[in-house]
């Protein structure tokens, strides 16, 4: 299934060359790196103890919605270990040999980050076993019955995983990671004191309330708060203030039509699809992505996470609901409806 790569202001995807600045806004270590405290207290543990016993790091499988910080944490990791950093995703690799190039070219002790990791062809995968396991890898010479296999040595290596979506893997690949670890939505204090170290890299005057008004609107998404931050930026420039104040902040993600909880155009179409046309569910995802034109994926990765965190969709064996806080944040009158939860 592919994933198609969508251009809301509120999308969690890199969406556009801006955001490879995004780069400059990444911490380098641990210490810099703003929220999921039970990860990284866990990490430094492993961390500390790989380097102790002079061995690389178990391999590390990191989940959770997208924007969260799952490369960075990569690049960190590389970083404590005093090792390099080789990134590729899943639909990147799309054969064996590929993989096994990227394999035999890794130094003693590096990091290999692949992103989307539960998009990787069962083939592909197949290569990944022994590496993970033996640090090494079969190469098939010949066909048919003369074919034979030769096992090639690899240096040591980490491989940290990403994926949206832990429950895609399968089973013989998840349990070749040491280490799971799942990343959360960030609340939004977190994300103002992400939203202010990022202004203070990029030169931008914000102030704690201006701060606190964009991440409360950034739905505990630290990449969605660095751009709302860049385009608040810009309508503060053009109203001729060159500090952004809750008033700034509010100005502007008004004309981006994003809501007081960060609900933009399309959350706020797929809630309504639900209730006008369905009574506000049960529904099946299907359903609704066929409703409102987008891919179920989609909606399961990046619009359902954040509707669910903050209680305006619920999961039932039959399907989607739409929840009374939400009919009530949208100013619908809940009569008439099916079951309200
Ligand atoms: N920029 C993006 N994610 C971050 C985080 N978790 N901490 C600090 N800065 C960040």
């Amino acid at each position: 299934m592919e994933q198609e790569k969508d251009y809301r202001m509120v999308s969690p995807d890199f969406a556009s060359q801006e955001d490879e600045s995004e780069a400059s806004l990444r911490p380098k270590t641990l210490h810099d790196y703003i929220g999921q405290d039970k990860v990284k207290e866990n990490l430094r543990v492993y961390i500390d103890a790989a380097v102790a016993r002079g061995e690389p790091l178990d391999h590390v499988l990191l989940y959770g919605p997208p924007g969260l910080g799952k490369t960075t944490l990569a690049g960190i990791i590389a970083n404590s270990l005093g090792v390099q950093i080789r990134i590729t995703s899943g639909p990147a690799i799309e054969k064996p040999g590929d993989l096994a190039a990227l394999l035999t070219n890794l130094n003693d002790g590096d990091v290999l980050f692949i992103d989307e990791i539960h998009r990787l062809s069962r083939s592909v995968e197949e290569v990944l076993y022994p590496a993970m396991e033996d640090s090494a890898i079969d190469i098939i010479i010949g066909k048919g019955p003369a074919a034979r296999s030769i096992r090639l040595d690899l240096k040591r290596f980490t491989l940290v995983g990403a994926t949206t979506r832990a429950g895609q893997l399968s089973a013989p690949l998840r349990d070749r990671f040491g280490v799971l670890l799942r990343l959360e939505l960030y609340t939004p204090q977190q994300l103002a004191a992400i939203v202010g170290r990022s202004a203070k890299i990029l030169g931008i005057e914000i102030d704690p309330d201006g701060a606190l008004e964009v991440a409360s609107r950034s739905r505990g998404t630290p990449r969605i708060a660095n751009r709302l931050l860049r385009r608040t930026r810009d309508f503060a420039q053009v109203m001729g203030s060159d500090i952004i104040t809750e008033k700034e902040a509010r100005y502007a993600l008004d004309r981006m039509e994003i809501d007081e909880l960060g609900l933009d155009n399309i959350d706020r179409l797929l809630l309504t699809t639900m209730i006008e046309h369905y009574k506000g569910g049960p529904v099946g995802l299907e359903t609704i992505a066929a409703a409102i034109g987008e891919e179920a994926v989609t909606i399961e990765d990046v619009y359902e996470p954040y509707l669910m965190q903050i209680g305006f969709l619920g999961r039932t064996p039959r399907g989607r609901v739409v929840t009374r806080a939400a009919y009530s944040h949208l100013g619908i009158p809940v009569e008439g409806q099916q079951t309200i939860y």
